[in-house]
């Protein structure tokens, strides 16, 4: 059934309208074909040409190896690619986490995506990032696997959302590009993941019973929300893009050519390279034929031993089912993101193992016939890094309450600290595998996503040593369930601080029946039960949350006896002391909290899909661009604390807003072709020399790029092929495209706005100002964030807030003419403290934005008009009716590998058509 949905293009004024579908059950993707070839320009060229000559001396073998993995486990690192030891290059080592290094010793535990954004400082994204590349950097690792901005955090139940930034897509765009600057700029590539609409861990992976959920979405929604923050990574040269395990709108993320091809390669003119995620690649010709670049592990399942690439690939291109130009596109992407960052010259062999502690293993962890010699050679990376996540874990610590000046302490007579939370796992920080349990203080998520604590300062710890620095009289308590015993260790204390958590991750792991999700969003190990109990018996209740997003709170806010409230999120190491020099005051809270805390978990009116809906379950996005915030403005839901709200010890006015219009040029849809598809190099077709070579004596479980006796190079059937596939002529440019991260005058700065900031009160401070805009139509939230800054401002000082307003800022996606137009509605800046506290106010000058820099349509009059898509009747590109036919390419989930070519072993789901 055709849902309608309160979204939509941009508007006419005066028109009717058009229906927006896209949001619904059983919707299709489009085919985009052939995928783009890399073509360099805007910082990549230097990298581009390095390739070029690097790719152009490879064999066939020698690029197939480039592009697949050699299996789960087949070498140290998470991910690992095989190797050309003809010219003594080794395989790339892709390494998880977003947070760290995974999987080693003598790293640092950074704080999690979630608390680095609630800094607003783009220092901070810019020097955690660099801190984290410089650890993987010194373990041997090519590509660190994050940042994430995918999960988004649509649903707050979202097991992963921690990982990533903020489910508000500017702030997470912004810390997505700062953290990418700060890895690369160490000499490490990046990833963005996971590539897109990957919102919730339920169904997200395809199983033996059914295919992977579907992400149901329309183009405008993906436009304004979903896709911003890639844009952002794009734009700040990331190079590489981890494609997620979801399908969207039915079309897997890993073989999905609208997304791949159309939006990143094309639209978004992403230079670098995309891989898999772990096992998310669900056919062979079909996925390289969608953009597609690595597969990771490389095989098909882990430790399989088959792979949908490897020898099939080399097949593939034998029987010419995938043209050369394709691979070499593979290739090149993947040798110029290794250029671009540097790798030529940071490159050091890997030092750690991911499979084992020891000093001594098996080089290859499956194979004990071989190899074993020192893996794990214990390099340090930590650095000073600590002192970089103390300070994170400050200014990430939201301060929600603080009745009376309770906060900062000052030397209180007595302190009592109580729940398990302030306490150390009794079993070590890192007793949990990939830490899948909630014992003890939570410093991080579960999953993929993780580091091994080289240390973690437990609350209590830090809380006593200030304690006896203040001769303090000191009592802790850490049984959630003795509601008795904190409460008599509460009562007769000058100050109570109770630590609760609420924990989530990635779905492999389930914990206390969380399978990854989180089942609810009250505190976990009976949090609001002990909370409510000792400030019962003390009137001066502190509490403080390590929790992976919002909880219900509106009890503890309501709570006269709870006197301060913080989250303190996810820290990291360095918990323990960062908690302390923010209850102390030797640092003022600056943060301010990066999603909305709801009063009840209807509130956010969406939820994670926990049971399937049919097969495969689908995900229908049908509240458009209204997650978070802009649902609770739209639905007129009073929060108990609002995004972007945060206190101080101190207070900040604001006054005097101004608005300075640049002079931008005229807004120019992209035109003109790409050139023909290059090859690099010649390629070697015989059939005997792309085989395994006789005697060969391969590792076990390890994924070659040789043909076998088994992979037919031809067996007669031509297995069909998307149209346009297979094309190298020249192809059209995007009006949106040209340009990383999407057309370069998007990025054109339109105003430029000011505030002043004035320190009202008597300690020194940061504030983190914010710019909000609305949009004005009918179909818009009602404010949108588009700006933020972090400005210290001494005890009775001011300080000019300043940021920019580009024009994406002001702009819609227009499904009509695929581009970004900016409507005649009129616009209104706010700039304030919170999203619900906007103290400035102006509106937007309607000639300014229509006329002025616009030009050429972005007059609501004109804006069709312009010679690109003026009527193409598709007004959603995802919709169901503008399928362009493509029935059985994109939709099928489930296909094998390629009909007989290469799919000997790589038959899959259905099976029956590729
Ligand atoms: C699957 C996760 O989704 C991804 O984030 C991670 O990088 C890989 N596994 C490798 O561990």
């Amino acid at each position: 059934m055709l849902r309608t949905i309160a979204i939509s293009s941009v508007l006419l004024p005066g028109l009717v309208a058009a229906q927006v579908a896209g949001a619904q059950s059983g919707q299709t993707s489009p085919p985009s074909y052939p995928s783009p070839w890399m073509e360099g320009g805007n910082g990549w060229d230097d990298a581009y040409a390095k390739a070029q000559a690097f790719v152009s001396q490879l064999s066939l073998l020698e690029k197939v190896n480039l592009t697949t993995g050699v299996g789960w486990e087949g070498e140290q690192c998470v991910g690992n690619t095989g190797s050309i030891p003809r010219l003594n290059f080794r395989g790339f080592c892709m390494q998880d986490s977003p947070l760290g290094v995974r999987f080693a010793d003598l790293v640092s535990a950074f704080p999690a995506g979630i608390n680095t954004a609630a800094t607003w400082s783009r220092t901070l994204f810019n020097a955690r990032g660099n801190a984290m590349g410089s650890e993987h950097r010194g373990k041997g690792v090519d590509v660190q696997l994050g940042p994430v901005s995918g999960p988004l955090g649509r649903v707050p139940e979202g097991g992963r959302n921690w990982e990533g930034f903020s489910p508000d897509p500017v702030l997470t765009g912004i810390a997505m590009a700062e953290t990418i600057k700060g890895i690369q700029g160490a000499g490490v590539i990046a990833c963005a993941k996971h590539y897109i609409l990957n919102e919730q861990e339920h169904f997200r992976d395809k199983s033996s019973t059914s295919e992977a959920s579907s992400s149901n979405m329309d183009d405008t929604t993906m436009h304004e929300t979903y896709l911003w923050p890639f844009a952002d990574a794009v734009k700040a040269g990331v190079g590489s893009v981890m494609c997620s395990y979801n399908q969207i709108n039915n079309s897997y993320g890993c073989q999905n050519s609208y997304t791949l091809n159309h939006i990143l390669k094309n639209e978004l003119d992403f230079q670098g390279f995309v891989m898999s995620d772990w096992a998310a690649q669900h056919a062979g010709v079909a996925s390289a034929l969608a953009g597609l670049d690595m597969t990771m592990p490389g095989d098909q399942g882990f430790d399989s031993n088959t792979s949908y690439w490897g020898g099939n690939l080399t097949a593939s291109i034998l029987n010419g089912t995938i043209p050369q130009w394709r691979l070499d596109d593979m290739a090149v992407r993947i040798m110029s993101a290794y250029f671009k960052v540097g790798r030529d010259s940071a490159r050091i062999p890997v030092n750690f193992d991911s499979w084992t502690t020891n000093t001594t293993g098996y080089l290859h962890a499956l194979d004990p016939t071989r190899d074993v010699q020192v893996v794990n050679q214990h390099v340090n990376v930590q650095d000073d890094h600590a002192k970089l996540i103390r300070q994170i874990g400050q200014r990430s610590t939201v301060l929600l309450k603080n009745t009376n000046g309770a906060l900062p302490l000052h030397m209180p007579a007595s302190v009592a600290v109580i729940g398990e939370d302030a306490h150390s796992n009794p079993g070590g920080p890192n007793n949990c595998s990939d830490r899948g349990c909630d014992i003890g203080t939570l410093a991080m998520g579960w999953g993929s996503g993780t580091v091994n604590f080289p240390y973690l300062v437990a609350p209590v710890d830090a809380l006593r040593a200030q304690a006896a620095t203040d001769n303090s009289r000191f009592a802790n308590y850490s049984n959630n369930y003795d509601l008795k015993s904190a409460q008599m260790t509460a009562a007769n204390a000058s100050v109570a601080i109770v630590f609760v958590n609420s924990d989530s991750g990635e779905g492999y792991i389930t914990v206390d029946g969380n399978a990854g999700d989180r089942n609810n969003l009250t505190l976990w190990g009976n949090g609001d039960a002990l909370v409510a109990a000792v400030a019962s018996s003390n009137k001066n209740t502190i509490v403080v949350m390590h929790t992976v997003g919002p909880v219900i709170v509106e009890a503890m806010k309501n709570n006269p006896n709870v006197s301060a409230i913080l989250w303190a999120g996810l820290p990291g190491q360095e918990s323990g002391n960062a908690i302390t020099d923010i209850l102390y005051g030797k640092a003022n809270p600056a943060a301010k909290s990066v999603f909305t805390w709801g009063k009840d978990r209807a509130d956010w009116g969406v939820d994670v899909l926990y049971t399937a809906n049919g097969s495969p379950p689908q995900i229908d996005f049908t509240e458009g661009n209204f997650i978070d915030y802009r649902h609770f403005d739209q639905a007129g839901i009073a929060p108990s604390y609002e995004f972007g709200f945060g206190l101080s010890y101190t207070n900040f006015s604001y006054s005097n807003l101004q608005i300075q219009k640049q002079n931008a040029a005229a807004y120019v849809p992209t035109t003109g072709q790409t050139k023909a598809a290059p090859t690099f190099g010649t390629i070697d077709t015989s059939v005997a020399d792309n085989s395994y070579p006789p005697g060969f004596d391969g590792v076990k479980f390890y994924i070659y790029p040789y043909l076998d006796s088994t992979t037919p190079v031809n067996n007669g059937t031509k297995t069909p092929v998307p149209p346009n596939s297979q094309s190298s002529s020249p192809q059209p440019k995007l009006p949106a495209g040209g340009a990383p991260g999407g057309n370069s005058g998007l990025y054109d700065v339109l105003y430029t706005v000011t505030a002043k900031i004035t320190n009202t009160g008597k300690v020194d401070g940061i504030e983190v100002p914010q710019m909000y805009i609305s949009l004005g139509g009918p179909n818009d939230p009602k404010i949108v964030l588009r700006g933020f800054d972090d400005l210290s401002i001494k005890a009775g000082q001011s300080a000019t807030f300043k940021a920019d307003i580009q024009r994406r800022d002001i702009s819609n996606w227009d499904t009509v003419s695929q581009n970004w137009v900016i409507s005649s509605y009129p616009k209104t800046v706010y700039v304030g403290s919170s999203s619900r506290n906007l103290q400035l106010k102006a509106v937007l000058n309607g000639n300014n934005y229509n006329g002025g820099y616009g030009g050429n349509g972005n007059n609501g009059g004109n804006y069709g008009n312009g010679g690109y898509g003026n009527n193409n009747n598709n007004n959603n590109y995802y919709n169901n009716n503008n399928n362009n036919n493509n029935g059985g390419w994109e939709n099928h989930g489930g296909e094998g590998n390629n009909g007989g070519h290469d799919g000997n072993n790589g038959q899959s789901g259905d099976g029956g058509h590729w």
